[in-house]
């Protein structure tokens, strides 16, 4: 089996490093505070989220994951929050007791899946949902950690939540929060900008709510040595500067790292024992092979501006609104470039560290080098 995983939150064996990174968000959480993560697309924040649950459910915390991507509505924010509580309820009864005495306008009942075991269903008695039961549900962490646990909620892809906001969501939350004493927050998500929008900017409501932490890239040593570790045990060889190589080839991304070593291990299991550049290329030319459709199909989506934008920053990403980088890539006015910058961080295309714009993906970016 191939020892590199990547796309999926990645456990045990497979997580490496963050030892700092974990003890800061543990330390910050277990004070009773609120902590927000911020990190480009793809450096492993939900494996370390998953991973800092693991150390504080030992600890005696509730852990609560919940992720704000699936949810398109209201409702269906309720159904998915309520059912991400109730997963770490083992008492069922005690569950439904909890919101036909806490949520006025929501009825739980106990249904059975096709397996035989209990499912908790709801139903709403109000046409519409009100402010009054989205604080009822709002309160219910709350409400079950007074009697025992503290309980620490894990908010991923938090920028989603401006999606409710016609509901007043982001200030009830904040005042929510603000109001419970046995609950803490850990917000994340992968489109940085908005969520450095909503935690930076004076007049969002989740200003100055939470200790910030940046999550960097993974320490290179590190990242050696575990991919001699990985390899070593099919018996294949990666000497450092290989490795390092192999590396620089993924713009330093933990998701692309573990992508290109997937592929370097598929292609040489039967035949090879020792990785060389040679088979580092090839490697990432196959990516970018398999990629190619889509590639294609994505460049061809972006506005021209956006394209001579995208081809700029396969070159570099420094100082792009300034009069010299608008000239050299014959782009026309900063306030274009803004715009075209904004709608491919939107979509995930582009992303920003320290003031230097990149493309997400590495083999994306190559991919126009060459043939765009
Ligand atoms: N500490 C780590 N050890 C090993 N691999 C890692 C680590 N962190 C991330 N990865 C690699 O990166 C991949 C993506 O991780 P994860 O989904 O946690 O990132 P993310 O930042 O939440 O991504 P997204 O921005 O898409 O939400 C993993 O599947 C794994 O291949
Ligand atoms: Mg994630």
């Amino acid at each position: 089996m191939n020892p590199f995983h990547y796309g999926s939150i990645v456990r045990g064996d497979y997580f490496y490093d963050r030892k700092e990174e974990s003890d800061r968000i543990i330390s910050t959480l277990a004070n009773g505070n609120n902590m927000v993560l911020f990190a480009p697309r793809r450096y492993g924040k939900t494996s370390l989220v998953f991973k800092v649950m693991e150390q504080l459910e030992t600890m005696g915390f509730t852990c609560i994951y919940f992720d704000f991507l699936p949810v398109y509505s209201i409702e269906s924010f309720i159904i998915s929050y309520i059912n991400a509580i109730r997963k770490k309820q083992t008492n069922i009864q005690r569950m439904v007791k909890l919101i036909s005495g806490a949520v006025k306008n929501i009825r739980p009942k106990i249904g059975f899946d096709n397996f035989g075991n209990p499912e908790l269903s709801l139903e709403f008695t109000e046409n519409q949902v009100s402010a009054q039961t989205l604080s009822d549900v709002l309160d219910l962490p709350e409400k079950l950690a007074s009697s025992g646990k503290k309980t620490l909620l894990f908010f991923d892809e938090f920028q989603e939540v401006t999606k409710l906001n016609k509901y007043g969501f982001e200030n009830l939350l904040r005042s929510k929060i603000q109001q419970q004493q046995q609950v803490n927050y850990l917000f994340l998500g992968s489109k940085t900008h908005l969520l450095s929008e909503m935690f930076n900017n004076k007049n969002r409501a989740f200003y100055n709510s939470a200790f910030h932490l940046q999550l960097g890239t993974l320490p290179q040593l590190d990242t050696i040595a575990y991919l001699q570790s990985k390899f070593e045990l099919s018996g294949i060889k990666i000497e450092k500067e290989e490795a390092l190589y192999l590396i620089e080839q993924t713009g330093d991304i933990p998701y692309y790292i573990q992508l290109l070593a997937a592929e370097i291990w598929q292609y040489m299991i039967t035949s090879q024992t020792l990785v060389t550049y040679k088979i580092i290329d090839t490697s990432a030319s196959r990516i970018i092979e398999l990629k190619e459709d889509y590639y294609h199909e994505l460049f061809d989506r972006q506005s021209e501006m956006q394209k001579k934008l995208l081809i700029a920053l396969t070159c570099s990403g420094e100082n792009i609104f300034s009069s010299h980088f608008t000239r050299q890539y014959r782009l026309s006015a900063a306030s274009t470039t803004q715009k075209a910058v904004l709608s491919l961080m939107d979509s995930g295309i582009i992303d920003k560290n320290n003031n230097t714009y990149f493309i997400s993906d590495p083999f994306f970016k190559r991919y126009l080098q060459n043939y765009a």
